[in-house]
């Protein structure tokens, strides 16, 4: 099973504030849709809180700390490792971390695809995506989107793949 990383970005790594995403991309949340369509996707609890629906289409794993916390129609796991293993058991052929912060940072090491949007601003973040290193990636694509009434900023969507 792959494991990817979907995430959109600022120019400061910023990717979240007051557990809302900082912007309004319309482009980007099809492309989210698109992409992780069938799949399995796994979360922190915060940002299942801050998306506030169960998904449709998508099978979705949240990852809490609290031995009690159950969500209707949701898979729960209680760390990374039991979020893909119950995506694994599944028959899963790709599944999607789709964040927040916390779970970017442990699942970047282990990640073999990097769906990226870059947003084009430095927006008021109180969340970042973890460093990263480009040189461990190879862009398979590159796609560059302009400003437009339904999308705020600029972006660039990007596809890396571990090297
Ligand atoms: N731009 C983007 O692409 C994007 C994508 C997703 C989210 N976001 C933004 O990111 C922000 C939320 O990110 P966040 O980092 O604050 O929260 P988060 O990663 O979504 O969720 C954090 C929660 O996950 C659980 N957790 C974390 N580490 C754990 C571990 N080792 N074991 C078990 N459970 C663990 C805990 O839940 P419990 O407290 O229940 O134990 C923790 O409170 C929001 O602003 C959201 O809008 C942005």
């Amino acid at each position: 099973m792959i494991l990817s990383i979907v995430v959109a970005m600022d120019e400061k790594r910023g990717i979240g504030y007051k557990n809302r995403l900082p912007w309004y991309l319309s482009s980007d949340l099809k492309r989210f849709k698109k992409l992780t369509m069938n799949h399995h996707v796994i979360m922190g609890r915060k940002t299942f809180e801050s998306i506030g629906k169960v998904l449709p289409g998508r099978t979705m794993i949240i990852i809490s700390r609290n031995k009690s916390f159950e969500a209707e129609g949701c898979l729960v796991a209680h760390s990374l490792e039991g979020a893909i293993a119950l995506a694994q058991k599944e028959g899963e052929d790709e599944a999607f971390v789709i964040g927040g912060a916390t779970i970017y940072r442990m699942a970047l090491p282990r990640a073999d695809r990097l769906y990226l949007t870059q947003v084009h601003a430095a927006t008021k973040a109180d969340v970042f995506f973890p460093e990263w290193d480009e040189g461990e990636w190879v862009e398979a694509q590159r796609i560059e989107l302009p400003v437009d009434e339904k999308n705020q900023y600029p972006t660039t969507f990007r596809i890396l793949n571990r090297k």
